[in-house]
């Protein structure tokens, strides 16, 4: 009996080696190992040999089923591998040229490509740039600014209140404006200071073509002895002529912010028309960029600068704006669209 089931494992190892596909692997287990296959014939047999006799054929039958099934086994993964969508005469050429199939790469959102930018420029000017937080205390949101609970001019920053226990920093927000790093800032370090937060803020408000309730807000300031007007107005607009990549006239206007004595709106002649007068800066020949001033005595001493020592200027910017003037946007709302034709273009 050995040598018949070794006939039976030696043809069948042959046969299982040559199956040509996984059909012809199928036939060859039943052919072998299955319930009439060759090999259960033979274990059929042993009933009628002795004991010992017995145990020994059972040996031999279970060996030639165990070399017979790994044989399937590994003949089934080489076929397939072979069926597989990568034979051997396709596999990956890196010198061959590329098919005309357009490759869609992605890019930065036209807010970070601002950003970046934003920052960049100021760097070259000697600024650190910041991030700070986005939820924020009272305390540097408001009360340090020279904008305590009862004044008025609170109504100038709808906030979004958090639901937690209130600090001795006061409640806690999402900030409205990155203005709320100056006096932090201001704390930590002694002037001679130039800053510039850039980062995400948030308003109660209803959305339109120029409203968000999430937006980006570029806040500077500089603080040093002796800094003037002539400081903020060269500063701004050299940043402003890198931004647009050409000289841009600018003008100040008195404005009004708590935390700036005097205050300002920065204006610069409209690009489109170079002045004259055009539909983009309804025919007055200038467009509103920013608000700025000189830093109010009050927010310097909430820093714990000694008294008189130091002036400094700062400037707030929305940066969706700005990308909206650069590029000739008309609705902020395109950029949190997630349309995609929108932000191709960028
Ligand atoms: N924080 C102001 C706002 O949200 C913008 C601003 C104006 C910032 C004047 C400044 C500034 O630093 O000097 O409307």
């Amino acid at each position: 009996m050995p040598e018949e089931v070794q006939n039976i494992q030696t043809n069948a190892t042959r046969e299982i080696a040559e199956a040509k596909d996984l059909g012809m692997l199928e036939n060859l287990w039943r052919k072998y190992l299955g319930r009439n296959g060759q090999l259960r014939d033979f274990s059929l047999k042993l009933k009628n040999i002795t004991p010992e006799d017995r145990a020994n054929g059972g040996k031999i039958i279970n060996e030639a089923r165990q070399s017979l099934e790994q044989a399937i086994g590994r003949r089934k993964s080489q076929l397939q591998i072979n069926n597989s969508s990568a034979p051997e005469t396709m596999a990956l050429d890196l010198t061959l040229p590329a098919t005309d199939q357009k490759i869609n790469f992605g890019h930065l959102h036209p807010h970070t490509q601002m950003k970046d930018r934003v920052a960049e420029i100021f760097q070259s000017m000697g600024f650190q740039i910041l991030e700070g937080r986005e939820v924020e205390d009272e305390h540097y949101a408001f009360d340090v600014l020279n904008i305590p609970a009862s004044h008025p001019a609170r109504d100038m920053w709808d906030t979004f209140w958090l639901d937690a226990k209130a600090t001795k920093l006061g409640k806690l927000l999402l900030r409205p404006h990155t203005t709320s790093m100056q006096v932090r800032v201001m704390e930590k370090q002694e002037p001679p200071l130039r800053v510039c937060v850039i980062g995400k803020c948030y308003r109660h408000e209803a959305t339109d073509a120029s409203h968000e309730h999430s937006f980006y807000q570029i806040d500077g300031f500089v603080v040093d002895q002796n800094i003037s007007v002539a400081n903020l107005i060269y500063t701004l607009n050299t940043f402003l002529a890198h931004i647009f990549g050409q000289e841009v006239k600018t003008r100040l206007r008195p404005s009004y912010f708590p935390f700036t004595e005097p205050s300002f709106e920065l204006d610069f002649a409209c690009l489109n028309c170079g002045g004259k007068g055009c539909q983009v800066c309804a025919q007055s020949g200038w467009v509103e960029i920013l608000g700025c001033g000189m830093i109010h005595p009050k927010v310097l001493a909430a820093a714990g600068y000694p008294k008189g020592k130091y002036t400094g200027f700062a400037f707030g910017i929305g940066l969706d704006r700005l990308v909206m003037m650069k590029h000739k946007v008309d609705d902020i709302r395109w950029f949190n669209s997630g349309d995609l034709r929108f932000l191709r273009q960028f």
